[in-house]
C-alpha cells in the first residue's frame, strides 16, 4: 500500500514536471517566433507611471536593489526585443521608449524634428544641423554631410545608429565647458604634436561660450604643418536632444555619457580634457582587447581604505544576481561562482575586488574606447544607473561604464596592466636596505602596456593642477617646512613634471599612500627590489621623447 502511493506520487510529480517544461518551453519559443508584438507587450502588464520612479537622483528607494533591476531588466528587453523582426507595434515601442528613456525630448522629435537634432558647428564656423557626418575613413577628413532621414518605423535608438550615424566611424570625444578650457587647449596641443589625423568633437550640453570655441579652434587649426597638423575640430551642441527636465541633471560628470552617446561617431575614443595621451590615437583602437569585445577601459588606482558597507555589497550583489543570473549568496564558494559565469579574468579579478574586498575604486574613465553598434545599450544603461537608487554608491560616475556593460550582459573587458604612478624617481634612504629602493609621489596616474611602455596618463603634466597652495601650504607642516612661502609653492605647484620613471605598486603590501599634496591628489608609492612593487626606469631616448610632450603640454597660452 505505501509503495503503491509512492509510486502515484512520483509519476504525478513528474507529470507536473513535464507540464511545467511544456508551457515554459511553449512561451519562450512564441516570444522568439512571434512579430516582436509579444516581446513587446512585457511592458503593458507593468504598472503604470513606472519610470517616473526611477532616473530619479538622490531620492531615497525602500528597495534599492529591487528598483535597480527592474530598471536594468526594461531596458535589457527592449534590447532584446529590437532584435527582433517582422511586424512591430510602432506605437507601443513608442510609448515603451518615452518611459524608459525620459531623457530625451520626445515632444520635440514630434512637434518639431528639425529643432530636436543635435547643431554641429565645424572649426570653420559652419553650422550642420540635422545632419550625419561623414568621414574619411583613412585620413579623418571631413567629407560631405547629408540630412538626418527619421526612418518612423524604426526607435529613436536605431534610428540614431542607422540613420544619424556614419558606419564605422572613428574619432575623439572630449566633453567640456568653459571650465576646463585650459587644459583641454592643452591635450589639443598634444593631439597636434603626436600627429593625430582623427578628427575632434568638444560635446557640450549649451554652456560653451564663443570665445571658448575660439580659443579651442585658434589652438587647433594654427600655424598648421606636417609634424604638427591642423585639427579637424568640431564642437556639437547636444541640448536640444534632451528633455527640458533632464537638460540641468546632465551636470559636469554625465556629459560624459552624453558625449559618448551622442557624439556623431559610431566608435568614439573618450577622452578627459586632464588626458595625456603618448602612442597614436590608432593604437589604442588596434588592441585586441578592444577589437575582441567592442568596450575597452583602464584600471584605476588601487585603494584600499575606501570601502563599501557591508549593506551595500548585499545591495550590489542583488543588482548582479537580478539582472545576470550571477548568484552571490554563499559566501564561501563566491569565486567559483564567478570564474564560472565571468569568463574575462581581468573582469573576474575586478568583481572580486568589489565583491569580496570591497573596493570601491575599478575604473579611471580618463579613456574610454567603445563601439557603440556593439555596446549602445551598455551606455544607456549606465547612464540609467547614474540617475538610479544606487548613484551614491560611488564616488562619481567611473564605475557605471563597466557596470553598465555587466548588467546588460554585454562582453567588455579592462586593460589587463594596473595602474601606476609616474614622475619623478626618488631613491629611498635606509640603513638596512641592500638593494634598489625608489619612491614617486604624484597626481599623475599612468597606464602601461604589457611590455612596460607609458600609453597615456591622467592628471595634466604640471606638479599640481589644482589651486590649493594656499590650503596646502596651511595644512601639510612639510610644504610649509620646504617652501618659503605660498607663492614659493604655487610656483612649485605649476611648474612641468618630470618623467623619469614608473612605479606599479603592489597594493597588498605597501599601495597607494596621500602625501597631503594637491588637495589631496597626490599619491606616493613605493618599489623595493625583490620585495614589492614594479619599477620602469625610462631610457634617455623615452625621456627625452616625454619632456617635448611635458614641454607642449607646459607651454604658455596664447
Ligand atoms: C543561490 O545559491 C545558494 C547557495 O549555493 C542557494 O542556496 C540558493 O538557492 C541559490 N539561489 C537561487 C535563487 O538560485
Amino acid at each position: 500500500m505505501v509503495r503503491k502511493n509512492r509510486l502515484f506520487i512520483s509519476v504525478t510529480l513528474l507529470l507536473v514536471l513535464l507540464l511545467i517544461y511544456y508551457f515554459q518551453v511553449g512561451s519562450l519559443l512564441q516570444t522568439q517566433n512571434s512579430n516582436g508584438d509579444s516581446c513587446l507587450h512585457y511592458y503593458e502588464a507593468l504598472e503604470s507611471g513606472w519610470s517616473n520612479r526611477f532616473y530619479s537622483v538622490n531620492q531615497e528607494s525602500l528597495a534599492p536593489g529591487k528598483d535597480v533591476v527592474q530598471l536594468v531588466t526594461r531596458i535589457n528587453i527592449f534590447s532584446r526585443c529590437l532584435q527582433q523582426t517582422g511586424n512591430r507595434d510602432i506605437q507601443l515601442l513608442r510609448d515603451i521608449e518615452k518611459r524608459l528613456f525620459p531623457y530625451l525630448n520626445f515632444r520635440g522629435l514630434e512637434t518639431n524634428e528639425i529643432d530636436f537634432w543635435p547643431t554641429h558647428t565645424r572649426w570653420n564656423g559652419e553650422v550642420y544641423h540635422a545632419s550625419v557626418l561623414e568621414f574619411g575613413s583613412r585620413n579623418g577628413h571631413f567629407v560631405r554631410s547629408r540630412p538626418i532621414k527619421y526612418n518612423s518605423a524604426l526607435s529613436f535608438w536605431e534610428n540614431w545608429l542607422q540613420t544619424a550615424t556614419q558606419a564605422g566611424s572613428r574619432g575623439i570625444v572630449i566633453s567640456a565647458s568653459d571650465v576646463q578650457l585650459d587644459e583641454t587647449l592643452r591635450l589639443l596641443k598634444v593631439l597636434r604634436f603626436i600627429k593625430n589625423n582623427f578628427p575632434i568633437e568638444i560635446v557640450y550640453n549649451g554652456d560653451l561660450s564663443q570665445d571658448t570655441i575660439k580659443s579651442l579652434v585658434k589652438c587647433a587649426r594654427n600655424q598648421d604643418a606636417p609634424e604638427y597638423p591642423a585639427q579637424e575640430i568640431w564642437f556639437l551642441n547636444v541640448h536640444s536632444v534632451l528633455s527640458p527636465g533632464y537638460s540641468d541633471k546632465f551636470l559636469t560628470y554625465s556629459n560624459k555619457w552624453l558625449a559618448l552617446i551622442f557624439s556623431s561617431f559610431e566608435i568614439p575614443i573618450l577622452l578627459d580634457s586632464d588626458t595625456v595621451p603618448f602612442v597614436s590615437i590608432d593604437m589604442f583602437y588596434k588592441l585586441e582587447e578592444f577589437q575582441r569585445t567592442g568596450a575597452l577601459f583602464f584600471k584605476d588606482r588601487i585603494i584600499s581604505d575606501d570601502l563599501f558597507e557591508p549593506s551595500q555589497v548585499e545591495i550590489l550583489k542583488e543588482v548582479i544576481y537580478g539582472c545576470i543570473g550571477l548568484n552571490l549568496t554563499d559566501e564561501s564558494i563566491l569565486h567559483d561562482r564567478i570564474i564560472n559565469h565571468i569568463k574575462d579574468p581581468t573582469v573576474v579579478q575586478v568583481l572580486e575586488n568589489m565583491l569580496i574586498k570591497r573596493y570601491k575604486h575599478h575604473l579611471e574613465s580618463g579613456l574610454v574606447i567603445l563601439d557603440k553598434g556593439r555596446h549602445l545599450f551598455s551606455m544607456l544603461t549606465s547612464l540609467a544607473l547614474q540617475f538610479s537608487p544606487i548613484a551614491e554608491y560611488f564616488h562619481g560616475d567611473k564605475e557605471w561604464f563597466w557596470l553598465g556593460a555587466l548588467l546588460s550582459n554585454n562582453p567588455f573587458t579592462f586593460y589587463p596592466v594596473d595602474a601606476s604612478n609616474i614622475g619623478k624617481l626618488g631613491s629611498v634612504i635606509s640603513k638596512e636596505t641592500t638593494g634598489e629602493f625608489y619612491q614617486i609621489c604624484s597626481v599623475q596616474l599612468s597606464h602601461t602596456d604589457k611590455d612596460g611602455s607609458l600609453l597615456w596618463l591622467n592628471g595634466g603634466l604640471n606638479v599640481c593642477k589644482k589651486a590649493s597652495w594656499g590650503y596646502d601650504y596651511e595644512h601639510n607642516q612639510r610644504l610649509a617646512a620646504n617652501f618659503q612661502d605660498t607663492e614659493e609653492l604655487r610656483k612649485y605647484y605649476q611648474s612641468p613634471v618630470q618623467l623619469e620613471g614608473i612605479i606599479m605598486p603592489d597594493a597588498d603590501i605597501s599601495g597607494w599612500v596621500k602625501s597631503g599634496e594637491c588637495f589631496l591628489f597626490n599619491y606616493c608609492t613605493l618599489f623595493k627590489e625583490g620585495q614589492y612593487g614594479k619599477v620602469i626606469k625610462f631610457t634617455g631616448t623615452e625621456k627625452r621623447r616625454f619632456s617635448q610632450i611635458v614641454s607642449v603640454w607646459n607651454e604658455q597660452i596664447s
